[in-house]
């Protein structure tokens, strides 16, 4: 083996959405101790990690992601002894706790920010990126990832402020050593109370073009700041002083959410020699939906086809070989519930095409995320009105779609919703069949999904062929073999239009996986004769020469 081990190379991670996970107070929001009443439940799945979203003081613009202050816990969400308490029990029970970290920008009611705009010559001016309008119009084009013009007038200085998200998550200025240090230091504190890493929020945006250029026009209306504001020009001499300054003084996990991340750029992000972070985060794979809505973006709803995706799951399993670590997710809060979109969430097929996602991702090289539910085969919503979305990203598109452009109609944006909308995952956690699917004795902030009356945990727990103890199996296979964790990969049947299949091989043995994409038995001759041990399917009988709708199989010989 070539590879070196490291502890979270060979780790499953479990996301928590923390507003939407367990309620243990009444109050319709999930919280600390609801997540430390369920410590055993992730116990039995058998993760190793758990990635919290952001707990921090907050007023909750972006649920979180907009920070005031980055060393108290949001009222919502409990007390710092709830959370050292949180922290202490997942220790006992051998589970780690990686934090967010969410630094590319704050809160517009962060001390710093408040500061800053009160005159061009505060001594916090410099923590953000303010700027002359020209004439009267902004700095430049940018839309912001969120609608809207990337750029807010304050009446106060008569400049404007970038902000890359909304207008209440200003972005820092990492030119500005203070607040480089600023931010280390406080790395600092978390790392010495004991956590055990940082899932870094969009980390690939640190650094912007300092030229400032207009962007191009895709929607008709705002330019795309993509290009200036992803891997810019000192994003890796941050990171490599972050990595010196804190990283390296501690035994910890690193992922960096990196947006626009090219495969160059994450073998430098996580190269094998450390310098930066232990993985990253790419989003090619998410980014496969057939953009079939006149708006561009994110907002098409088509099935991703294995076609496109296929090159892309190959492209990053082979060429990050030795050089870094990858990252392996279908699902997170930004992101639907994976077997709505990448799967089939009808009655019939639910159940086994979740497992086949989940044996497809799980048995390749990279270290696999479970966002919460995903181990239930927890679906998306329907949403039927604009009343129905929480998330601010849904709020400012339809208005500047819908209402303001009338570029499309409300029932084509819902339908946009419905399908890729972030809001899908983040509808609460389902426990059980009793009110509210026991996430909350409250009214919840968000609308259950009706579906918790059949899919929930218990029922999971109480179906030895749930969803649940498929992952479990998954997950207890990658501890037991470490061909999962290092085994080098190799694609297979690579002109099939609908079996993705591959090999993993170390040390003499060789892993045959094959996954079927769709609800058609087609025909199959990868296990025929069979050589080997079946470590896991999604069927217990086979058909010779053939995959049966969604059928996953993985052989070990
Ligand atoms: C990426 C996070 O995952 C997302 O939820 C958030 O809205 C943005 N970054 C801004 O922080």
């Amino acid at each position: 083996m070539n590879e070196k081990r490291a502890w979270w190379k060979e780790s499953v991670v479990y996301q928590i959405y923390p507003r939407s996970f367990s309620d243990s107070n009444g109050d319709g929001i999930g919280d600390l101790n609801g997540i430390t009443e369920h410590l055993p439940y992730l116990k039995e799945l058998g993760i190793d990690v758990i990635w919290l979203s952001p707990i921090y003081k907050s007023p909750n613009d972006d649920n979180g992601y907009d920070i005031s202050d980055y060393r108290e816990i949001m009222d919502e969400f409990g007390t710092m002894d709830d959370f050292d308490r949180m922290l202490a029990r997942s220790h006992e029970l051998g589970l780690k706790i990686v934090m967010d970290l969410v630094v590319n920008h704050t809160s517009d009611e962060h001390p710093w920010f408040i500061e800053s705009r009160k005159s061009k010559d505060n001594k916090y001016r410099d923590y953000y990126i303010w700027k002359d309008g020209k004439g009267d119009n902004p700095p430049n084009n940018w839309q912001s990832l969120f609608s809207g013009p990337a750029w807010e007038y304050d009446e106060t200085t008569g400049q404007y402020y970038l902000h890359c998200f909304t207008k209440k998550q200003a972005d820092l200025n990492w030119e500005n050593e203070k607040v480089r240090n600023a931010v280390y230091d406080m790395m600092t504190w978390w790392c010495d109370k004991g956590i055990d890493g940082f899932r870094m929020d969009v980390i690939s945006m640190l650094s912007k073009d300092p030229d400032y250029p207009d962007g191009e026009v895709t929607d008709g209306i705002y330019g795309d700041l993509m290009p200036y504001v992803c891997n810019g020009p000192h994003v890796h001499e941050y990171i490599q002083e972050m990595n010196r300054r804190v990283l390296s003084k501690y035994d910890i996990m690193t992922v960096g959410e990196a947006a626009g991340v090219t495969i160059d750029e994450a073998k430098k992000y996580a190269n094998s020699e450390g310098s930066e972070l232990g993985m990253v985060f790419h989003f090619e794979h998410v980014n496969t939906d057939a953009t079939t809505t006149p708006i561009l973006g994110k907002w098409g709803y088509d099935h991703p086809d294995l076609k496109k995706l296929r090159p892309i799951l190959n492209k990053w399993q082979l060429e990050l070989e030795g050089k870094a670590w990858g990252s392996l997710y279908w699902d997170n809060h930004d992101q639907p519930r994976a077997v709505s979109r990448f799967g089939n969430d009808s009655e019939k097929y639910r159940v086994v095409s979740a497992k086949m996602l989940g044996t497809l991702l799980h048995m390749m090289k990279g270290t696999p995320y479970v966002y919460q539910g995903e181990e239930l085969g927890m679906t998306n919503m329907v949403f039927t009105s604009p009343d129905d979305c929480k998330d601010v990203e849904e709020i400012n598109a339809y208005r500047q779609y819908v209402t303001e452009h009338k570029m499309i109609s409300s029932e084509v944006m819902l339908k946009c919703f419905s399908a890729v909308a972030r809001d899908n995952a983040r509808t609460p956690m389902q426990w059980n069949a009793d009110k509210n699917a026991g996430f909350s004795t409250g009214t919840p902030w968000i609308a259950v999904n009706p579906n918790y009356v059949t899919i929930n945990a218990e029922a999971a727990m109480a179906d030895k062929d749930s969803v649940f103890y498929y992952y479990q199996k998954l997950i207890r296979l990658r501890h037991e073999n470490d061909i999962i964790v290092y085994g080098q990969f190799r694609p297979l049947l690579e002109d099939s239009g609908e079996i993705y299949a591959y090999e993993r091989t170390l040390d003499g043995k060789v892993l045959t996986v094959a996954c079927n994409w769709t609800e058609n038995t087609v025909s199959c001759d990868l296990f025929d004769p069979l050589a080997g041990e079946e470590l896991i399917s999604n069927y217990s009988e086979h058909i010779k020469g053939m995959l049966q709708p969604y059928e996953a199989r993985v052989v070990l010989s």
